[in-house]
């Protein structure tokens, strides 16, 4: 198979390595939370439409040969995409990439934490915005604390380490349990990460989103006398602060108030085979096409190169939070 090593890597315009991809498995959820997929949603992409695992493969191995090391699985829900073990085990076999992760809601970790970890998967993000079923419910549209709950454990059960928990955090709806959310982290061993809400798509503008950089933050800090971390707990645009003991971390996540596009270091594939080069703007390549004409690895490479030039500046959520822009179950989170 023809491949070239390139020592060069991914630099685009602005001077940022690309050294991360971002892959989604499928645009579809079991879930509906309130700032991410609308209701009654039905607008998915075709079965025909989503990338093979053949196809997941030859992308994923052509970035590796670009310098990319670090690949995340997300959705939609990407524990509904069949037999994905089988595509961890070929992401682990490809000798470039150090890491493989995950992004779940977690309700069906419970089940396929084992496999996916026999498979090659190291570590898992797992959503949870409240420990109050009635909050999730209302927040996810389904009863669904008990399965993410297990989930949680299967992960940690199964050997995924470190369990990170991704909370967005919204105005009126959950802000007033991050002390608790802290609690289940810091007791559990996981390491909480409080988003703020991003306005993607007309759901996530509904709601009300928390700037976590000032008073959050600060009653975090010294209600658990945090630290700011000096580990490399993320290699992302999470800041973390951890207990004076190294034992617990939380990390903050601030799109809104404190961008950090000037680091930005990821692009995501979506189930079609687009190629998204900023989660808050339109700016893409469609490889589908070129996979189905049976691309060469390195014409992909070139094409792959092509698109990072395309790679915006930065996300406008805070100038433009009426631009249309893809749900993260689209986008892939
Ligand atoms: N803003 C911030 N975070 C979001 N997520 C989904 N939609 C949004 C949004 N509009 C989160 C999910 C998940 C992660 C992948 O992204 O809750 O934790
Ligand atoms: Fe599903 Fe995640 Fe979107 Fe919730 S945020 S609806 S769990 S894709």
């Amino acid at each position: 198979m023809e491949t070239r090593n390139d020592t060069a890597g991914l630099i685009d315009r602005f001077n940022r390595r690309v050294d991360y991809l971002r892959v989604s498995v499928t645009d579809r959820c079991d879930m509906r939370c309130s700032y991410c997929i609308p209701k009654h949603f039905k607008d998915y992409e075709d079965p025909i439409d989503w990338l093979t695992f053949d196809e997941l493969t030859q992308v994923i191995r052509v970035f590796s040969t670009l310098g990319v090391r670090r690949v995340r699985l997300t959705g939609g829900e990407p524990l509904l995409r069949r037999n994905l073990p089988d595509l961890v085990g070929r992401i682990a076999a490809l000798p470039g990439i150090s890491d493989i992760s995950l992004s779940t809601n977690g309700a069906r970790l419970d089940r396929q934490a084992e496999p996916l970890v026999k498979a090659g998967l190291k570590r898992v993000n797992i959503s949870l915005d409240s420990l109050d079923q009635g909050c999730i419910e209302k927040i996810t549209g389904r009863d669904a604390l008990d399965s993410v709950l297990n989930g949680i454990k299967a992960a940690e059960v199964a050997g995924l380490s470190p369990i990170k928990i991704n909370m967005v955090v919204m105005a009126g709806v959950n802000d007033h349990e991050i002390d608790r959310m802290a609690d289940f982290a810091f007791s559990g061993g996981y390491i909480l990460r409080l988003i703020e809400l991003m306005p993607m798509g007309d759901t996530a503008r509904g709601q009300v989103g928390l700037d976590l950089s000032t008073e959050v933050r600060e009653k975090l800090v010294s209600r658990y006398d945090l630290v700011p971390s000096a580990s490399e707990l993320g290699g992302g645009p999470a800041v973390y602060w951890e207990t004076r003991d190294g034992s617990g971390a939380v990390g903050f996540i601030t799109p809104m108030s404190q961008h950090f596009c000037a680091t930005c270091n990821r692009v995501r594939l979506t189930v079609e085979g687009t190629l998204l080069l900023c989660l808050g703007q339109e700016h893409s390549m469609e490889l589908r096409p070129l996979l189905r004409a049976g691309i060469s690895d390195l014409e992909l490479a070139d094409q792959i190169r092509l698109a990072i030039e395309l790679k915006p500046e930065r996300h406008e959520f805070r100038e433009a939070p009426q631009k249309l822009v893809r749900v993260m179950s689209r986008t892939g989170g």
